[in-house]
């Protein structure tokens, strides 16, 4: 895919007004409180739908109406799905895509920015992931894309536990140009299921334009 002059593999921006429209809202800086959190919740529960339509294994098929047949995305079989969020702000999107397959297992990694180090890198927390993760597609969640620090520790901490590249989906929905290269170099095989590839990072790391920092809106801790 093409965005801003740049070129990346495996990358899908979901070309939806809906998406565009609550991006629009949860960009505004003027965008507040229960306003935030409405149309948050909104976004997040469309970008779990596109996302659990693209997992492997839904794939075209035919079926037949009340009237005749017609072919599309299905469920062939059922794989069994792992939703991992980087905790905080990946909760969100976790909790969207939970709401929609109530009962799937769940996985927590709390990795956060260390804000003071001038490269704003990441440091891990705590980790709790299914025993059988390794058998799983995992769909590894975060809203925000920055220098990819996180999403690839995040990754990694995946693979030492016996996760293929390959069986990852990450499902964002604000990337920095700059985090996706580095995503694509280190783990080319993920897929990456995004709302919008953003013009650059600022001199803080932060995503411009961006949002600010997502999870300080939504839960209020700004
Ligand atoms: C944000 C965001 C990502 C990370 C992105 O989390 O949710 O996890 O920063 O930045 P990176 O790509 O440069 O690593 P943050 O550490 O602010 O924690 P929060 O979710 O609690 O707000």
């Amino acid at each position: 895919m093409e965005t801003n002059g740049h070129s990346f593999k495996n990358v899908t921006v979901i070309q939806s007004r809906s998406v565009q429209y609550l991006l629009m809202k949860v960009r505004n800086k003027n965008t507040k409180g229960r306003d935030y959190v409405i149309y948050a919740d909104r976004l997040m529960r469309i970008l779990a739908e596109e996302a659990i339509c693209r997992l492997p294994h839904v794939l075209d098929a035919e079926i037949e109406t009340p009237c005749g047949t017609v072919t599309g995305p299905i469920d062939v079989e059922k794989d069994k799905l792992c939703v991992v969020s980087i905790v905080r702000s990946g909760d969100i999107l976790q909790e969207a895509v939970r709401q929609l397959e109530p009962g799937v297992a769940i996985g927590k990694i709390l990795i956060q920015r260390d804000e003071k180090h001038k490269d704003k890198i990441p440091i891990l927390y705590y980790k709790k992931l299914p025993k059988n993760i390794s058998e799983c597609t995992v769909m590894l969640v975060d809203p925000m894309l920055a220098t990819a620090g996180s999403a690839t520790m995040a990754i990694r901490v995946l693979v030492e536990n016996g996760v293929e590249p390959k069986n990852i989906m990450f499902l964002n929905l604000i990337c920095a140009p700059e985090g996706l290269n580095t995503l694509n170099e280190h783990f080319p095989e993920i897929k990456i299921i995004t709302g919008a590839i953003d013009t650059k990072l600022d001199q803080n790391c932060f995503i411009v334009p961006g949002l600010g920092d997502y999870g300080d809106r939504y839960y209020q801790t700004e």
